[in-house]
């Protein structure tokens, strides 16, 4: 059995929790589905409330909806870089990691937490109760991805301002509940930021600044590499039913995490998409697995040509293989040059035809992680709330149509993928204490093309 090796993605987070989660509430699609409803109507007012906080001298209220290693670091790099906010809120599977969470903010920010004994919720459904408070202004969803579309359009449907980590969506279905939660955000004026910190990293924006500039000539193409040495992998605890140790493997299961091309590399996806100025037309590829633990449904390398409007192509590979070779960032090429973005802190750089380098910047993604918290924050203030929803739904459905081409092995279009497709990975009647399927991965010739 393969070991964990590695955090899930270059996170800063402060604390992670390997504990057991413990949730006890039960759920379902129709459930989610209906409660959303239920809430747009019931709600309504709070739409009101919370847009009319939009003045610069209130302070924004914050929840966090998954308090695990990236929850940690998105509530700290808020209170860290915003003044006149608080901490109020959280909700998780598992109560410890509330506590732990509310602990070690009280630490580090005393003066911007209050959150109160009764305000630490757990459970599947205790995101509900978060929602249902007129105290929160701002959520701040950092689940395992597959519950994201289902957390975004109840948060919207409640009023509330989000911050959304990616991917938010890992199958066409949720795809489609994300624009749908984009249109309404922005008819509510409630904000939605995503968590895809290069577009807020100052190397990444000065890079494309250059290439819209024509300082490359015309893109031809682009590589773009998510190659690590592995993942973490959590041994099922005695006792956990099938339900408990997927959400607490999440990583291993398709449902909930996509794959390491959704959950990872979609940073460097939605790079390509921002580079090439939108969704690719088509992808078709391959991969497999040769390390994974029996029971995980990933593979552990992928890659995709992604063809892009005018005929570019992307070449495009993610590998999670313990004693391989790493290599994280983005190359474009142009017909008058080069330019190199490098993931992380690795900066950009700009060569001519003849290798001379031309330009360069060097960025920071911990000043990015905190940039993103500081434009939501100023946005609601300004009353101008930011809604990037569909921009990151994109970026990470073209991982899942990467994703659904490896897997099926045929050349799958972007046309099927956001019109046709009925793939819809979200369990009918997920039950905390209930049994899954035995885990499958995918195998192409057989897997089909739903
Ligand atoms: N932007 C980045 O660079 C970056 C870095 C790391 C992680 N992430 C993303 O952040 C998300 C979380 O990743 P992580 O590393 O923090 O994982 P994690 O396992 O450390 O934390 C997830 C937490 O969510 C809780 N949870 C799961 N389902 C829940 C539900 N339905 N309701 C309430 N709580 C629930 C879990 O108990 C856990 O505490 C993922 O989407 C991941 O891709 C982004």
């Amino acid at each position: 059995m393969a070991k964990p090796t590695s955090s899930s993605d270059l996170t800063n987070a402060i604390s992670s929790n390997s504990s057991s989660d413990n949730a006890k509430a039960a759920t379902s699609r129709r459930t989610f589905i209906g409660a959303s409803a239920a809430a747009s109507a019931a709600l309504s007012s709070m739409v009101h409330s919370s847009t009319a906080r939009a003045d610069e001298t209130q302070e924004v209220r914050i929840a966090v909806i998954g308090c695990g290693g990236r929850g940690s670091g998105a509530i700290n790099d808020s209170l860290t870089i915003n003044e006149n906010i608080k901490f109020v809120a959280t909700a998780d599977l598992d109560q410890s990691k509330c506590e732990n969470l509310r602990k070690a903010m009280s630490k580090r920010h005393p003066e911007k937490v209050d959150v109160a004994d009764d305000k630490m919720y757990s459970g599947l459904d205790a995101y509900k109760r978060i929602l249902d408070d007129p105290q929160v202004d701002l959520v701040i969803l950092t689940t395992s991805p597959g519950f994201r579309p289902f957390h975004i359009t109840d948060a919207v449907a409640a009023g509330k301002h989000v911050f959304a980590e990616k991917p938010t969506c890992v199958d066409p279905v949720g795809y489609r509940m994300c624009l749908q939660a984009d249109e309404k955000a922005q008819a509510n004026k409630t904000a939605i930021v995503t968590g895809t910190q290069y577009r807020r990293q100052v190397n990444y924006i000065g890079a494309i600044e250059q290439i819209r500039a024509g300082a490359i000539g015309d893109i031809v193409s682009a590589t773009t590499r998510y190659c690590s040495n592995g993942i973490w992998y959590k041994n099922r605890e005695p006792g956990m039913s099938d339900t408990e140790y997927e959400l607490y493997n999440w990583m291993h299961f398709i449902w909930l995490s996509g794959d390491q091309i959704c959950e990872q590399a979609v940073h460097n996806i939605d790079a390509m998409n921002w580079v090439m100025g939108s969704a690719p037309v088509s992808a078709y590829g391959g991969g497999g697995r040769f390390t994974r633990p029996a029971d995980s449904e990933m593979w552990d390398n992928v890659s995709i040509d992604y063809e892009y409007p005018g005929n570019r192509i992307v070449s495009f590979m993610c590998r999670q293989i313990p004693g391989t070779e790493t290599d994280n960032g983005n190359v474009v090429y142009g017909t008058d040059g080069m330019c190199y973005i490098g993931a992380g802190s690795a900066g950009s750089r700009i060569t001519d035809r003849s290798g001379k380098e031309i330009w360069k910047m060097e960025g920071s993604i911990g000043a990015a992680y905190q940039q993103e918290h500081k434009d939501l924050i100023d946005s609601i203030r300004a009353g101008q709330p930011i809604v990037e929803l569909k921009q990151t739904a994109d970026s990470s459905l073209t991982a899942v149509l990467g994703r659904v081409a490896a897997y099926t092995g045929k050349k799958v279009t972007w046309d099927f993928l956001t019109n046709e497709s009925k793939l819809d990975l979200f369990p009918k009647d997920l039950k905390i204490d209930g049994e899954r399927p035995k885990p499958a991965f995918a195998i192409p010739g057989q897997t089909p093309l739903v």
